[in-house]
């Protein structure tokens, strides 16, 4: 049981990192580029930021706090259901030095509230669960913010170090036994309510890769004309295809007889060892299907990375139960790109697979469902508003997401065409009659 003060000194300091990395995303810019608008996708990084101070003052100052309003009257503005991303530059936003203004009297607020108000007594507030939705709610929106620095024009802002080499693991693939595990959790205490609750999830038996597929995987299906064969793409996928003329991921570009690619301003050589990332849903399946396999469904993804056959129970994470540390994972922007196939034995799942924490969002064949026994909590427009839309699932994070923002049960969904943001995939496959045991 964490004590009280323990409690409130975790609260604050994923408050502070938070914080700490939407000033870094916000400050390496200027100011016309905070207010431009870098793709129809996304939104001005000036309209994040107002945004993130907006929810953090509505939940926390208003809700948790019971406090006067601090700008009632922006509301309307900030709210991602009032106004589509394509619209937000034409509202009348606060300016870039008023919404600095704005988020730094939220958050003075924000820390007087923390610390008077007890952390228990209501499902908002037990275990500090609305300090942690608000954590998760800026941490997801700095990684959409990373997204936009992706698409922007000019030359570099950001800078962090390279990831290390990478060591492969012996096996290429492992199987995941028959049966039933505990899927979603009860008990996590910041988990949102799509996370929930903890149930069994029969599973049959498969085969996952124990890394992600490479950029060098990725290039054989490129020379192999997978983007021109249309066996590989499901009807919806091919459709697409033709329509957004894809021939590669995207950031990508013909150069001679290869490629390069843009990253955050730098135009490089494409790493082979690296995840593919920036691959839509529908390219992710077509490359599975030319390699003769498939991508993993949503159960198989969370068994692959929580079960442990010796205790038959699940794992917070794929490594165990502690917290993700920098030996684990690839997370929290510490590098702008993922870390090469193979990386952080020490992040293994305890069927032997790699990297499902961080590096990229995997996607996989599943739509976004409520589970069995789901209540929509704190309110609809979170998950349940979602459910059974034209969504693919994304599960494990990526090298810009924040360890406050993924666990195994994390679940994370978009639309199959999306390729903006930070996902690639792995692949599975069944098991054959002759593999039987
Ligand atoms: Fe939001």
């Amino acid at each position: 049981m964490t004590s009280t003060e323990d409690l409130r000194a975790k609260v604050a300091d994923a408050l502070r990192r938070s914080r700490e990395r939407s000033t870094t995303l916000t400050e390496s810019v200027d100011d016309d580029d905070l207010v431009r608008q870098h793709s129809k996708l996304m939104s001005p990084l000036v309209w994040d930021l107002a945004h993130i101070g907006n929810q953090e003052e509505l939940w926390l100052v208003r809700d948790v706090g019971g406090r006067e309003p601090v700008r009632e009257d922006i509301d309307h503005l900030y709210d991602a259901f009032q106004h589509a991303r394509a619209d937000r530059p034409a509202l009348p936003l606060l300016s870039p030095a008023e919404t600095l203004g704005y988020v730094r009297e939220v958050r003075e607020k924000v820390f007087d509230v923390l610390e008077r108000v007890p952390l228990e007594g209501s499902r908002l507030v037990d275990q500090g669960f609305a300090f942690g939705m608000i954590v998760q709610h800026e941490q997801q929106h700095d990684e959409t913010m990373l997204a936009t620095h992706q698409l922007r024009v000019g030359a570099p802002v950001l800078h962090a170090p390279d990831p290390g080499p990478a060591t492969r693991p012996a096996r290429r693939e492992v199987l995941v036994p028959a049966g039933e595990f505990t899927m979603g959790t009860s008990t996590e205490p910041w988990a949102l309510d799509n996370e929930r609750p903890a149930f069994r999830r029969h599973v049959d038996a498969f085969f996952i890769d124990t890394v992600p597929v490479s950029n060098g995987d990725y290039l054989a299906f490129i020379d192999a004309g997978g983007y021109d064969d249309e066996r590989w793409w499901s009807a919806e996928g091919w459709t697409y295809r033709n329509q957004a003329n894809l021939v590669a991921p995207r950031f990508w570009k013909r150069d001679g007889d290869g490629w390069v690619r843009t990253r955050f301003g730098l135009v490089e050589r494409i790493p082979v060892d690296e995840p593919v990332v920036h691959v839509s849903f529908h390219e992710a399946a077509a490359y599975a299907k030319w390699a003769g396999r498939r991508l993993p469904t949503e159960p198989e993804w969370e068994k692959a990375a929580r079960f442990d056959p010796a205790g038959g129970r699940s794992r917070r994470y794929p490594w165990g139960d502690d917290d993700p540390g920098p030996e684990h994972a690839n997370l929290g922007q510490r590098h702008l790109r993922p870390a090469p196939v193979g990386s952080y034995p020490a992040g293994e799942s305890a069927l032997g697979v790699r990297q499902l924490i961080g590096d990229i969002w995997e996607w996989c064949d599943s739509g976004f469902e409520a589970y069995p026994g789901f209540a929509a909590f704190p309110y609809r427009e979170y998950s349940e508003v979602f459910f059974g839309g034209d969504y693919k699932m994304l599960r494990g994070g990526s090298f810009g997401t924040d360890k406050a923002a993924v666990r195994g049960t994390f679940r994370n969904w978009d639309h199959p065409i999306r390729r903006q943001i930070f996902a690639g995939f792995r692949c599975a496959r069944d098991v054959l009659p002759d593999e039987a045991r």
